[in-house]
């Protein structure tokens, strides 16, 4: 069997990183297109740098849960069984990795790492970046950004997950309210494809109805025990799916 997974923020909620658009999320508090666009970054630096320093800082003392551990073994497991896990992530965190995940695709990069504009290199990153700092590859001042996609900007390996996406049996999206494309639009693209779908969050998205099937509550708890029931069910690979028990709203 092969599974895709979209995590998104949800999934690393319960590490103690905060979501996006739940009540106290960075959204609801701070207006993106003044911390996560270029323009936002080339008209004020130093506020766009000191947002993502705040994060990476937080990301730092953050430790896996037991969603990402799941995935994890989740990944192994279908691999042992000759299947295989296409694990993507909206999140920019590293939490996947340290969970021990081997393969992890960040469509929205990655927070550990910095960006020159002026050479090019990306380069492993876990300091405060600033315009001073100057890069460690040209030694140019001011060229360093945070490896992340923002608003107006290509998310990263798109024909990979594409490719991934229609090549799967089960289409898993996790922890993610559905509100950014294209990541949203990979329920759409998988079901018209005849591709089953399971939508894991704490409650509903907007994005629900899309889906064949929904398991909600907080990700520690409902990814863990459904990665179970994946990995003890007979894969049935004619059905397109395996024989699943207990979803929520199967359709
Ligand atoms: P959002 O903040 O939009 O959505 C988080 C989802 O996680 C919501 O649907 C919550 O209900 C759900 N959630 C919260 N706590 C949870 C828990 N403990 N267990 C399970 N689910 C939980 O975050 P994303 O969908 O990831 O992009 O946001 C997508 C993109 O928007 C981000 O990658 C980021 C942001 O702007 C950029 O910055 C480019």
């Amino acid at each position: 069997m092969k599974i895709i997974a979209l995590t998104g923020a949800g999934a690393s909620a319960e590490s103690g990183l905060g979501t996006f658009r739940d009540k106290d999320g960075l959204w609801s508090r701070f207006d993106p297109m003044k911390l996560a666009t270029p323009e936002a970054s080339a008209h004020n630096p130093d506020e766009v740098n000191a947002s993502y320093n705040m994060r990476r800082q937080n990301l730092l003392s953050a430790e896996p849960n037991a969603a990402h551990r799941a995935l994890a073994r989740l990944e192994a497991g279908l691999a042992e069984r000759g299947g295989s896990l296409f694990l993507c992530t909206q999140n920019i965190d590293d939490l996947h990795e340290r969970a021990g995940s081997q393969q992890v695709v960040h469509m929205h990069g990655e927070l550990l790492k910095a960006r020159c504009t002026a050479c090019g290199e990306t380069m492993p990153w876990h300091e405060d970046l600033s315009v001073e700092v100057p890069c460690p590859s040209c030694r140019c001042p001011g060229g360093l950004r945070p490896h992340v996609v923002w608003f107006g900007e290509m998310p990263l390996e798109m024909d990979a997950i594409y490719d991934a996406l229609l090549g799967a049996d089960l289409f898993v999206a996790i922890g993610t309210s559905g509100s950014v494309y294209p990541a949203a639009g990979f329920v759409s693209e998988a079901r018209g494809h005849g591709i089953r779908t399971c939508e894991i969050n704490l409650e509903p998205s907007g994005n629900a109805r899309r889906f064949n099937e929904g398991r909600y509550g907080p990700a520690s708890e409902v990814v863990p025990a459904w990665v179970e029931q994946v990995l003890s069910s007979r894969f049935s690979s004619d059905q397109g799916g395996f024989t699943a028990h207990g979803s929520s709203h199967p359709k």
